[in-house]
């Protein structure tokens, strides 16, 4: 059985019923936003958002109507993310389709993201589920941290490994740790259970957006969305943060000076790439990504085995060997 597969399996009913759920949550009677919706709803992502909640709800105890509304205001969060990102970014291609922003521009981008966003929020205050909303809204509000203090790097070029680490934690982990806490709370795990599914989802969140961080420096178009990209918008990430470690004083003060004046320019932002993984930028990342995976796995084991740990444990392996 294939990876994507066998994660499925024990959630197959989940995902199913999810499709329609999550879709009526975005029903408007505005006709530019249905239509602005439904382009978007038309291009759905890896879904793994929801495939963590209702993993993670079965591995703590048997999915419910709580369970739905999880994964539905993590999933209605995530998509008002990607498209406030691709605004932020400046990038015109998401789920290998034009971004919103390349065919609404930004106005309309931000507040079609502001709708998702607030039709996660009302899903979750409509069917009294708190201590849910309280998990998300502290995630959205990290998230927004984790964007701006990133901005603020790129602006100064003086990121450490150790900021990088804080960044990509705010900015992906804590919403990947907030699906298997709100599956795990829907199902009223115990505290001792909630904290294992926290310090689960951080790990995975923070491998999944080191991978993330590598496709960048990968020539592919398969991913959906532009590569390279991180260099343009000065974005320093694990691989070209590693080699100006690295680097001897002249040869990183000369990168430095590339990013800051011609970030913008291909063949200029082409040449660091090379140089990235020329210098070892790639191989110092991927081991980083195993540690957080390994972390993961070893939390996961803590669980009784089960079918949804063992489609856990290979969501765990997609997250690293996925090609998109
Ligand atoms: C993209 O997330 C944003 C990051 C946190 C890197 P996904 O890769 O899960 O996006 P979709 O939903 O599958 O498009
Ligand atoms: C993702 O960071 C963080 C979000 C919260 C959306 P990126 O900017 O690297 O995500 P992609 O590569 O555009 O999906
Ligand atoms: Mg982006
Ligand atoms: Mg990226």
């Amino acid at each position: 059985m294939s990876g994507l597969k066998k994660i499925k399996q024990p959630i197959k009913s989940e995902m199913e019923a999810f499709e329609p759920y999550f879709k009526e949550q975005l029903k408007s009677k505005i006709p530019l936003l249905s239509i602005v919706t439904n382009y978007v709803l038309r291009r759905k992502g890896k879904q793994m958002r929801p495939m963590l909640v209702f993993l993670s709800a079965k591995l703590n105890g048997q999915t419910n109507d709580a369970s739905y509304v999880a994964a539905a205001l993590i999933e209605l969060l995530h998509t008002a993310t990607l498209i406030h990102d691709d605004v932020v970014d400046e990038t015109y291609q998401r789920r290998g389709f034009f971004s919103v922003n390349a065919l609404w521009k930004t106005k309309i981008s931000v507040l079609v993201g502001d709708y998702f966003l607030s039709r996660g929020l009302m899903t979750a205050l409509n069917n009294d589920r708190i201590e849910e909303l309280k998990v998300i809204s502290h995630a959205v509000q990290e998230m927004s941290e984790g964007e701006l203090l990133q901005i603020e790097k790129s602006r100064k070029l003086d990121i450490t490994e150790e900021v990088y680490y804080d960044i990509i934690t705010k900015k992906t982990a804590t919403l990947i740790a907030a699906c298997t806490v709100t599956g795990a709370l829907s199902v009223d795990a115990d505290k001792d259970k909630l904290a294992l599914m926290k310090e689960f989802g951080t790990n995975l969140g923070i491998a999944f957006q080191i991978k993330d961080d590598l496709f960048d420096y990968e020539k592919t178009s398969a991913i959906g969305k532009p590569t390279g990209n991180d260099i343009r918008e000065k974005k320093m990430t694990l691989p070209l943060i590693y080699v100006l470690n690295n680097a001897d004083a002249k040869v990183r003060k000369k990168l430095l000076s590339t990013i800051r004046r011609h970030h913008k320019n291909d063949k200029k932002v082409a040449e660091i790439i090379q140089y990235v993984r020329d210098n070892g930028g790639i191989e110092y990342t991927y081991d980083k990504m195993i540690d957080y995976k390994n972390k993961a796995l070893e939390i996961l084991n803590q669980f009784d085995d089960s079918e949804a740990k063992e489609a856990m444990t290979e969501l765990v392996q997609y997250t690293i060997d996925r090609k998109k």
